[in-house]
């Protein structure tokens, strides 16, 4: 049913001189939970908010199922949106806000009644229906909000940053139950974070936006093992970049000059013989060993700082070409490495990517905003 579609859509504010969304198609499929996931203010909201109606596309087409909606002022397109904070009516109960919506519908009583006990259940709140929103949790004013987004029977839900204004662990919590009643509910979803592990952990496809545009969408098994940009190597999950000239390429196998005249062994992607590129690298796929080693993408540095995270140690590491790297190792199987003691660092050549070097400067492109 309720398949979206984004064709060629552009959306600028201040007289054209802020550009928020630039050229976006996008097809959400329908029972679809798709994830806009980028830094703030790369256009996610504004995204969200032409789909809902509440901005009007510059350019561009969008569809909601098989109807055109881009005209279509938003009470006619029959969507639950919930946003980051509640917005809740403070004067209404919990009962109330959630059948306002059927009401409001010319829903008679018992209807109203069915879908505000139904849905009241399956955030299970339906013993808190007397309360008011000042005297509910975070987390339970965000299960009421959904509660409301989903009486009036909607197939499509809209989430700008639902968790955003929730403490750490009912975040992750809220998010698990979010994914299953939109399941559950065969709804189709189109949630908005900055967050990259909530976008990994909720999403069936995410859509990584940068600048208005959309960098690369996949499911998160994709992004990661598959990043098309540096942008997306380094947003989702987290890499390394060092910098370099291709030496030789044989089949699939590039040797690279980093700088320091070391030689690193990577996949090919059609890079040409003399080519400035970035190999990057992610943190949890290097090893290291104490000491001197010699091999094959083994890179000698020294630790210059670490931190314990928990359940990972996180080193900072300065290589003997002076590049910085950081290695990611779980905290159990990590050697315990004191500052200033040399050692080895290495990685298997199939588990690192090379991008061409980018026009503007590898910073330029990193860059959030
Ligand atoms: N109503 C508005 N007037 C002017 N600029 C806006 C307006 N809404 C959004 N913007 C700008 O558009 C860009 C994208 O904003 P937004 O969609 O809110 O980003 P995000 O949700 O990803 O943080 C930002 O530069 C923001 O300042
Ligand atoms: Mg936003």
């Amino acid at each position: 049913m309720p398949e979206v579609k984004l064709n060629n859509v552009v959306k600028t504010f201040d007289k054209g001189r802020i550009i928020a969304v630039d050229h976006v198609n996008l097809t959400v499929r329908d029972k679809e939970y798709l994830t806009l996931l980028g830094p703030s203010g790369c256009g996610k909201t504004t995204t969200l908010r032409m789909i809902a109606g509440l901005e009007l596309p510059d350019e561009g087409e969008i569809s909601i199922g098989e109807k055109r909606v881009s005209d279509l002022p938003p009470e006619y397109r029959d969507i639950g949106y919930v946003f980051q904070e509640y917005a809740l009516f403070p004067h209404m109960d919990v009962w109330n806000n959630v059948t306002y919506g059927p009401r409001v519908k010319g829903w008679n009583e018992k209807k109203s009644n069915k879908i505000g006990r139904e849905m009241l259940e399956l955030v299970r709140l339906f013993e808190r229906t007397d309360a008011f929103p000042s005297e509910l949790s975070g987390g339970m004013k965000q299960r009421v909000a959904l509660a409301r987004a989903l009486s009036s029977g909607s197939k499509l839900l809209l989430l700008d940053e639902p968790l955003g204004a929730l403490d750490a662990k009912i975040r992750t919590d809220l998010r698990y139950e979010i994914r299953k009643l939109v399941k559950d509910l065969q709804l189709t979803a189109i949630h908005v974070t900055h967050d990259q592990a909530e976008a990994m952990a909720i999403s069936d496809r995410i859509a990584v936006m940068r600048k208005g545009k959309i960098m690369q969408v996949g499911t998160p098994q994709e992004l990661y093992l598959n990043p098309q940009h540096i942008f997306v190597a380094n947003f989702v999950g987290e890499s390394n970049f060092l910098e370099g000239y291709v030496a030789d390429r044989v089949g699939h196998k590039l040797t690279v000059e980093l700088r320091g005249g070391i030689y690193v062994k990577s996949l090919n992607k059609d890079h040409k013989k003399g080519e400035k590129v970035v190999v990057a690298i992610r943190p949890e796929v290097l090893s290291i060993t104490k000491g001197e080693k010699s091999g094959v993408n083994s890179i000698v540095g020294n630790i210059e700082g670490f931190r314990f995270e928990g359940n990972n140690v996180r080193y900072e590491i300065r290589l003997q070409n002076e590049d910085m790297i950081v290695v990611v190792r779980p905290a159990l199987m990590a050697e315990w490495l004191s500052v200033g003691e040399k050692i080895t660092v290495a990685f298997p050549f199939e588990k690192s990517f090379v991008f061409s070097y980018p026009e503007k400067g590898l910073r330029t492109e990193l860059a959030l905003e």
